[in-house]
């Protein structure tokens, strides 16, 4: 028997579900963002065996491996953030700002793969004209690369099960509509059942399929989060429009390790890899001013050198600010309190500014010792040694507190020239060797550390 359509609301920015339509959604408080979604009624009551198929399930013993057949592109950057290249049969959703270098870097991914594969770039957002043009600049020189340009996701993927691509790219889903959904492109329902006929027709065959998939104001993936939950892997390409360095990071990744980046530069004739992202990072560094500490994270397995900026001055307005640019609002707050309480350094009435250099973003709690030397050297107006690095997690009583790779830091560290590190005592157990030109000093707590700013 088959029941009657119903109608539930969805949350373009959430997914949050509700029955009726909404104004504001109940799931993230976004206004005007509940789109209607059709859904066939599941059947009533118990299911007569005879609708039952036998199913059976392995050992996972009895479960032969074979190595997932990957394709290196040959962009060492992009190899690493996906795992070791492309997996076939999967779907990667390519996501960032508009402007970023999605389509880009989509290009220089034909041009690296040229020999053997046979690609098919789908753009229902630029003419045939304007990628070819985009292409010269780029130089890519491909004659298998086919260029589509088209919006339904039906023809597109009827193409793709006759012609049978090595590759395929979409540009971008938010411009892909599916004839038998009334809604407009863009919106959740499209642009969800076109991702799923993506994802079936590309699994069926073994066709790997990048998906570009914009993001909305608050730097989610526009539209349907759902999306995120359907993919293989989400990569999500990130920097500051104004500067050239961009950074691809793997969000998720079922076929390999979700904190790897990518780093790239932004040139004249497209994207160029940057194998050395710490020099690139303190390129350009002032050395005689105040607030300024250099640290080491470890961004899936490379350490990577990052400077912090802190600023502290006078406030105006009684009321004190205090802004995070690359590291969180709340760290930032946390510290300043540990710094007040501990230490007796006060912050209260004094605007206090963190900035980290190149539009890196340091979630690891390694970056803590640095960002609280920052503070104190701009609050006192004394610049750190310029060829001083540190790092170290800092706890609420204002002790030192281990962190993993310190090795990997300190080899990063030496490796740049650096001739003072400081770091918990307790990580140097870990050590095994040290260059002699690099100096360790071990510090129990964050008083000591700052001790060293005379
Ligand atoms: P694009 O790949 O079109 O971004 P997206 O697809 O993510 O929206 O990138 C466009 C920007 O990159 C644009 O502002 C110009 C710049 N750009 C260069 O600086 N050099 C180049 O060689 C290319 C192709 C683009
Ligand atoms: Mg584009």
């Amino acid at each position: 028997m088959a029941g009657k359509l119903k109608s539930v609301y969805i949350c373009r920015e959430c997914g949050y579900e509700s029955p009726k339509w909404l104004g504001k959604c109940a799931g993230c408080g976004a206004w005007n963002t509940m789109e209607e979604d059709v859904v066939a009624p599941v059947k009533n009551g118990i299911t007569s065996s005879s609708a039952v198929h036998s199913v059976t399930a392995k050992a996972l013993s009895e479960i032969s491996l074979t190595d997932e057949e990957r394709i290196v592109t040959g962009i060492a950057e992009l190899d690493r953030v996906l795992g070791g290249g492309i997996v076939k049969g999967s779907v990667i959703l390519l996501s960032g700002d508009p402007g970023i270098g999605k389509s880009t870097i989509l290009l220089q991914i034909c041009n690296a793969l040229q020999k053997e594969s046979n690609i098919l770039y789908v753009s229902g957002e630029e003419s045939a004209m304007q990628i070819k043009m985009r292409a010269e600049r780029l130089g890519v020189k491909n004659d298998s690369v086919s260029v589509m340009t088209e919006t339904d996701i039906q023809s597109v993927c009827e193409y793709i099960s006759a012609q049978k691509p090595d590759i395929v790219m979409i540009d971008s889903i938010q411009t892909m509509h599916h004839s038998e959904i009334s809604s407009s492109p863009g919106s959740i329902v499209q642009v969800r059942e076109s991702t799923n006929l993506l994802l079936r027709t590309g699994k069926s065959l073994g066709i790997p399929i990048f998906i570009v998939g914009h993001v909305n104001k608050g730097g989610d993936i526009a539209g349907p989060k759902v999306m995120e939950h359907i993919v293989d892997t989400v990569l999500y390409f990130e920097g500051e429009r104004n500067q050239s360095y961009r950074i691809l990071r793997g969000m998720k990744n079922r076929f390999g390790s979700t904190n790897e980046i990518g780093v790239f530069e932004m040139t004249d004739i497209g994207l160029r890899e940057v194998e050395n992202p710490s020099a690139m990072l303190l390129s350009g560094r002032m050395t005689d001013v105040s607030g300024g500490c250099i640290t080491c994270v470890i961004e899936g397995t490379r350490p990577i050198l990052a400077e912090v900026q802190g600023l502290v001055t006078t406030s105006g307005f009684g009321n004190a600010r205090r802004t995070a640019t690359g590291f969180d609002y709340n760290r930032l707050n946390l510290l300043l309190a540990v710094l007040e309480k501990r230490l007796g350094l006060y912050f209260s009435n004094l605007d206090t500014y963190v900035n980290i250099v190149g539009g890196m973003r340091l979630d690891e709690p390694a970056a803590d010792l640095a960002v609280a030397m920052s503070l104190v050297s701009g609050l006192r107006d004394i610049p750190l040694d310029e060829n001083l690095i540190a790092f170290g997690e800092v706890g609420l009583s204002g002790e030192l507190r281990s962190v993993p790779r310190a090795q990997a830091r300190i080899n990063e560290a030496a490796r740049l020239g650096f001739t003072k590190c400081i770091l918990p005592k307790s990580c140097l157990k870990q050590i095994t060797s040290c260059p002699d030109s690099l100096e360790l000093i071990g510090v129990r707590s964050l008083g000591q550390a700052i001790s060293i700013i005379k």
